[in-house]
């Protein structure tokens, strides 16, 4: 039944964030015969896919499972990532004759680049005959006899179901908002804050002027870990402190006040190989020992830092073992994170007790559908956050 106001033009669905979950669940439910609005504030749609992967979209994650996500409810990722998989999406992908390259750690990245990946979303949603309304700001929402009124900068739109895929505030310079949590709250949904994910460390000053000092621009290979999270991955020290794949997927587990730490050395009993070494070399110095494994610039600052640089034969057994311990377990402390200035995604949003899993419906309000980053699920860094996006898009586009 549409609503007694005949002035205001009526859809089925009105998704609000033209994003990447948005565009998938406008061309599902278009393609379902569903009438589609979909909304957005920016010039163009999928804003945030075309700057990502440095530019050529790292679109999903060959090993994705539930536990390469974060959320206060492991459990409910797992039937949308069961139903829209990888292998799905690739499917896409061969339909519209786009090819991809596996990086490391099961990340594909689109060989076309990410605007290709944008105009086959887009090419999906027009084919569905979803229609598309850019520059539009969302002033108010209203639900009234089973209907969702929309007001926007360019009129009143109603419609039986309403989704909210306005992603998460990270990067505020390109529009970003906490807009999924604001509607979560005005419909007393609960909510979990949002807060910066996949992120880089700040450290103190002194820390910077000191250890870190002629350091930024070096890489390297490591096991960083803290609370339950442990990454093998690059370590990138910045002239802000520490950044890296390594740091930003630990990022997501750490809290305020906690060390971080660090294995300069994975895969590698540091004690066995400083004693092997001191037995063969006694005369070779730590500082030329450790270039032989790690940056020589790094190997130098931690010899001028954290260890006397000595000859391997002069160090007795307990200095030795300080030694591998430091260069296993190095405990450090970041004040901060850049925060969502440059954070990748958010940590938080709508709680998932509040949803379907299957549907991404909210329990208490039928018709009103959160998908994407909104939702309180948070993947890993290489792809797994836009596969959480085409899997909750792909499952609401089926219902609403
Ligand atoms: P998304 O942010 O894509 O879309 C939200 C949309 O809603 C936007 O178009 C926005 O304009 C719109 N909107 C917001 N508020 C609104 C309002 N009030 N009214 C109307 N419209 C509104 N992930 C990954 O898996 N692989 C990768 O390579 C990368 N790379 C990457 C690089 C960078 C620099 C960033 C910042 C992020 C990534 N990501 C990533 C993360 C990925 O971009 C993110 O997880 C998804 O875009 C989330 O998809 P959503 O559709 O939920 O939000």
């Amino acid at each position: 039944m549409r609503p007694m106001q005949t002035s205001t033009p009526h859809y089925d669905v009105i998704i609000i964030g033209a994003g990447a979950a948005g565009l998938m669940c406008a061309a599902e439910a278009g393609k379902r015969g569903r009438q589609v609005l979909l909304l957005d504030k920016a010039d163009k749609v999928g804003k945030k896919i075309l700057i990502s992967g440095g530019g050529r979209c790292n679109f999903t994650n060959l090993y994705t499972n539930p536990a390469a996500y974060l959320s206060q409810n492991p459990h409910f990722c797992k039937s949308a990532l069961a139903r829209f998989t990888p292998q799905d999406f690739l499917e896409l992908m061969r339909k519209h004759h786009l090819s991809w390259t596996e990086k490391t750690l099961g990340q594909l990245f689109c060989e076309q680049k990410a605007p290709a990946v944008v105009n086959m979303l887009w090419a999906e949603c027009c084919e569905a005959g979803v229609a598309l309304r850019l520059n539009t700001d969302v002033s108010d929402i209203s639900h009234t006899d089973n209907h969702f009124q929309v007001q926007t900068s360019q009129g009143a739109q109603t419609a039986t179901a309403l989704v909210i895929a306005t992603g998460g505030p990270s990067i505020p310079r390109m529009g970003s908002t906490d807009f999924g949590i604001r509607v979560a709250k005005q419909f007393e949904l609960k909510n979990i804050p949002f807060s910066p994910a996949l992120v880089p460390f700040t450290f103190s000053q002194e820390m910077l002027d000191g250890l870190f000092a002629g350091l930024a621009g070096i890489s390297t290979e490591v096991a960083a870990s803290c609370g339950s999270g442990q990454f093998r991955e690059n370590l990138l020290f910045t002239h802000r402190g520490l950044s890296g794949p390594a740091m930003l997927q630990i990022s997501s587990y750490w809290n305020k006040g906690e060390a971080v730490e660090i294995n300069l050395l994975p895969g590698r009993d540091a004690l066995a190989w400083l004693q092997a070494l001191q037995k063969q070399r006694p005369k070779a110095e730590l500082k030329t020992a450790l270039a032989e494994v790690l940056p020589s610039r790094l190997a130098q600052r931690l010899c001028e830092t954290l260890f006397p640089n000595r000859p391997l034969g002069q160090y007795g057994g307990k200095a030795l073992q300080a030694i591998a311990q430091q260069l296993q377990a190095w405990q450090l402390t970041p004040t901060g994170t850049e925060g969502m200035r440059t954070a990748e995604v958010c940590l938080g949003g709508v709680d998932t007790r509040e949803l379907s899993s299957r549907t991404m419906e909210a329990r208490k309000v039928p018709g009103l559908y959160f998908i994407g980053e909104t939702v309180d699920v948070t993947g890993w860094l290489g792809g797994y956050n836009f596969q959480w996006a085409w899997a909750s898009g792909w499952c609401a586009g089926q219902c609403v």
